[in-house]
Parts: C-alpha cells; sequence; structure tokens
C-alpha cells in the first residue's frame, strides 16, 4: 500500500497541519507542486488552504486520478472562518462540489480545520485583495454577516494563529479504519 499527504499552502499553516499528520503516523509529505504520479497512492490525504472559497491546489491535483474505486481519498481544508459553524462547513462544501468531480466529492471524507494569518506575511495581492473585501464587508448589518465574513473583519491587519494539532486526531482515526 503506498500512501500520501499532499497539502496546498501559500504560508505555512496548512503545511503544518500536514507535517504534524505526517510525523504521527509516518506517511510522507509533499506540496501538490511536487505531486510527480497522483494515480500511484492507494490512500491520498489531501490538505488545502482556503483562498476565496477555493482549496489551494486542490482540482489541479485531483483532477489527475484517473480511477478512484480502490483509493482512499480524505480531503482537510485549512481556513480562517470557525470550521465547526454548519454555514461556513456549506459553504466550504458547496464550493468543493464545483471543484470537484461528482464521484469524487462523493467519495471523499472531508475534514475542516482552522488555520491563522499575518497581515504581515501576505503579498501584495493578497494584502490588496483582503483590504478590498475588509471596505466592502465591515458596514454590512450584523445579519448580513456571515462568519467568513466576521472572521475576516475580526483578524483584520492582525497576526492570529488557530492551529490545533488535537483536531488531526479524528482524521488519524479515518485514515486508520
Ligand atoms: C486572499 C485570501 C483569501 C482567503 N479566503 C479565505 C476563505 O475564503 N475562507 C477562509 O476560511 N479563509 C480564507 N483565508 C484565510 C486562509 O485560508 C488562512 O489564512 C489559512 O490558514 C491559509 O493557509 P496557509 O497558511 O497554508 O496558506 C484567506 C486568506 C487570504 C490571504
Amino acid at each position: 500500500m503506498s500512501n500520501i499527504i499532499i497539502y496546498g499552502s501559500k504560508y505555512g499553516t496548512t503545511k503544518k497541519y500536514a507535517e504534524e499528520l505526517s510525523k504521527r503516523i509516518g506517511i510522507k509529505a509533499i506540496p501538490f507542486e511536487k505531486v510527480e504520479d497522483i494515480n500511484a497512492y492507494d490512500k491520498i490525504v489531501y490538505f488545502g488552504g482556503l483562498y476565496a472559497g477555493g482549496v489551494l491546489g486542490m482540482s489541479k491535483t485531483l483532477k489527475k486520478l484517473n480511477d478512484i474505486s480502490n483509493k482512499t481519498i480524505i480531503i482537510v481544508t485549512v481556513g480562517l472562518a470557525d470550521p465547526t459553524d454548519k454555514e461556513n462547513i456549506n459553504n466550504i462544501r458547496n464550493n468543493m462540489k464545483i471543484q470537484l468531480k461528482k464521484a469524487l466529492f462523493e467519495k471523499a471524507k472531508i475534514f475542516h480545520l482552522r488555520g491563522g494569518i499575518d497581515y504581515s506575511k501576505l503579498n501584495f495581492t493578497h494584502k490588496t485583495m483582503m483590504s478590498l473585501l475588509y471596505k466592502k464587508v465591515k458596514n454590512l448589518p450584523e445579519e448580513k454577516k456571515t462568519v467568513e465574513v466576521k472572521a475576516m473583519i475580526d483578524t483584520y491587519n492582525k497576526k492570529v494563529d488557530f492551529v490545533d494539532f488535537s483536531c488531526l486526531d479524528n482524521i488519524i482515526d479515518e485514515i486508520r479504519k
């Protein structure tokens, strides 16, 4: 059996989760840019940071899978908004449905973790995107603010780290099934 952990991470929080999981279960973790043959693996754990609803590198990497019938696929998203909030989970999953083939979306076991952000480290494009988004949403009436919007407003221009390795336990249970 050949297993792999793959991650899509721009600023390192998703990478931290992937590498910690790798250490705990002894499966190699590599960035999605370095995957050579995705079809060579039986069990694939994909970690991706959330960027404007998209899961970084996920669709590009997983669309290369030819036959998923004998594979175990676990997808883990890492974002800033509360991953236990039902509305947030719904939004993330609805976006994932668009990014993945139907059979793959239905087969994959999906988990959601919380990452972090450090505005001093963001590149120019991301800083600009966040600033435009912030200006657009900051004066919305309270009832119109989704959890994603609230998380974004609360953390705007700050450094926050919600990484919690204890959340990997459920994923480890799923991998060992
Ligand atoms: C431009 C931009 C867009 C983002 N979009 C989302 C989003 O749609 N939902 C969310 O929960 N977090 C969003 N985030 C927060 C990231 O998902 C969070 O910082 C995550 O920990 C990043 O992972 P990384 O450090 O591995 O790149 C966004 C951050 C940036 C900079």
